[in-house]
């Protein structure tokens, strides 16, 4: 994937038969991403049939991170849809580049994969979100100033967190709120400074993932599906500083529900 002279597709092509072939599953319907806090939804949406280490299948990297699960799942719903859990996420601050970002979701794609459910932890902008607040993705703005897509390729990123999808949300959970996503290259958080830049550019969710795989996802002809969990606000709302052990806990305490919420809007679907 490093290789420039090589092609992405490819080798996400040959991720999915690599997963075809050790699941004993050749198709997926849903790929759902699991960020901190939404792991337990592994286990709620339906019978997981097989684990395979991420390390096993070609293109995907070891995690980088404890907390961070490296393996991926085939997950069958009880009403038959099958799901690709991917509980293996490359950030873009690991510096492996944005092709390995993006790997996990092009490959959902080739398993045939239409919906992308994509989860992270993040802080929030908004005041009145507390900790352990799930909220759906409306839009997002990109501030890696990086993209997936490379040479021309020129694509429109309209109704990119399907409103359809988020409909469907809020049929499961009508109080669920909306915001836009700002994905911030990290993996230091922001200062109070950027977090004000962010509100007034239009952000509610700060974070360091997602954006980059839904415009990949869009390239891919899915439908996508954004949920962040508040984990704490961002610097500068929140009067004490910021911590990864707070924000790993308070994704601990919300898992529960978030996840049951998730399990049933994926069956939704
Ligand atoms: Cl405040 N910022 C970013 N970028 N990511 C986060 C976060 C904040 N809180 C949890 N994840």
């Amino acid at each position: 994937l490093d290789d420039p002279a090589v092609d992405p597709f490819e080798i996400a092509a040959q991720a999915a038969s690599d997963i075809a072939r050790l699941t004993g599953v050749d198709h997926h319907d849903i790929a759902l991403t699991l960020g901190s806090g939404w792991g337990k939804a592994a286990d709620l949406i339906g019978e997981t049939t097989a684990t395979i280490p991420a390390t096993e299948v070609t293109g995907f990297s070891a995690p980088a991170l404890a907390g961070h699960v490296g393996s991926l799942r085939s997950v069958l719903t009880p009403t038959g849809k099958r799901v690709l859990v991917i509980g293996a996420r490359t950030h873009y601050y690991e510096n492996h580049g944005v092709r390995r970002v993006v790997h996990s979701v092009r490959t959902a794609a080739a398993t045939g994969a239409t919906t992308m459910v994509l989860t992270n932890g993040a802080g929030g902008i908004k005041e009145s979100w507390t900790p352990g607040t799930p909220v759906l993705i409306s839009d997002h703005i990109n501030l890696t100033a990086d993209s997936p897509l490379e040479g021309a390729t020129f694509v429109d990123l309209t109704d990119l967190y399907s409103s359809r999808l988020r409909d469907i949300a809020r049929t499961i959970d009508p109080s669920l709120d909306e915001g836009v996503y700002c994905q911030f290259r990290g993996p230091h958080y922001e200062t109070p400074a950027e977090v004000q830049m962010a509100r007034i550019i239009g952000g509610h969710i700060v974070g360091m993932s997602t954006a980059l795989e839904a415009i990949a996802a869009r390239q891919a002809g899915m439908e996508i599906l954004g949920f962040s969990l508040i984990t704490n606000l961002a610097a500068g709302i929140q009067k004490t500083p910021l911590s990864h052990a707070e924000v790993i806990e308070a994704g601990q305490a919300a898992e529960p529900v978030i996840s049951a919420l998730l399990a049933r809007v994926i069956e939704a679907l």
